[in-house]
């Protein structure tokens, strides 16, 4: 069997993480005095920590001094990682471990390309951190997505030719990467947000191993 190189984003994708950074942005908007809708919430996956304080305060047309920004960016970190404190195995999202397993035991090649910073703490505490052979997170990329660069370096772990790599991404910013990267983009979430993506699933329970292996055989 070919193998072929599978690529996860991790917070929307593996596990519910994207509900928990809404929550500690949204406390901190309205701190400032604005809130944040479930649709802007959607502009900000996949977005790193700095870009997304900066498209909120835009939101709330707010300017902050250097000083108060990181702050409010520390702030933000720990409501964060109050919540992830509280994760284990059992936040791993429906049939993620299924698809897992599958790629496991055909051999195939699985990274993680994430923007988080936190990535390696949250595949910790799910207890899935040594399931990947190559590890991609917000500390080792110097262009966040919609750069392809998070993707490349991972299919460069995975020592497999961007052609020969698929994507699982929730966010628009993603799966624009994973098409300019040359990859296969697996949408994770709904077609009106996702519809750039060349295959849309509304979560892994949609996902049969049938579609797996054709995609691994292409
Ligand atoms: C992405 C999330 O995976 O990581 C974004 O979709 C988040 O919402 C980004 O801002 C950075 O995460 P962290 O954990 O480094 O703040
Ligand atoms: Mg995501």
């Amino acid at each position: 069997m070919n193998k072929k190189g599978f690529i996860f984003d991790l917070d929307g994708v593996i596990v519910d993480t994207a509900k928990y950074h809404y929550l500690a942005w949204k406390s901190l908007a309205n701190e400032l005095g604005f809130d944040i809708s479930l649709e802007q919430n959607e502009q900000l996956k996949g977005v790193s920590r700095v870009r997304s304080l900066e498209i909120i305060l835009g939101w709330g047309n707010k300017t902050l001094s250097q000083e108060a920004f990181d702050k409010y960016m520390a702030e933000k970190n720990d409501n964060y990682l109050s919540h992830i404190a509280q994760m284990d195995a059992g936040e791993i999202l429906p049939d993620v471990p299924k698809t897992l397993n599958y790629l496991q035991e055909t051999q195939q090649g699985i990274a993680l390309g994430s923007a988080s910073k936190n990535a390696r703490k949250i595949l910790r505490k799910v207890g899935l951190f040594e399931v990947f052979e190559g590890i991609v997170d917000g500390n080792d990329v110097s262009k966040a997505k919609p750069d392809p660069e998070v993707f490349l370096i991972a299919a460069e772990k995975l020592d497999k030719k961007p052609t020969d790599c698929i994507v699982f991404e929730d966010s628009v910013a993603g799966v624009t990467a994973a098409n300019s990267a040359g990859m296969i983009s697996i949408g994770i979430g709904s077609e009106d947000t996702l519809g750039h993506a060349d295959y849309v699933f509304k979560d892994f329970t949609e996902i049969q191993t049938s579609f797996i292996e054709e995609l691994i055989n292409r």
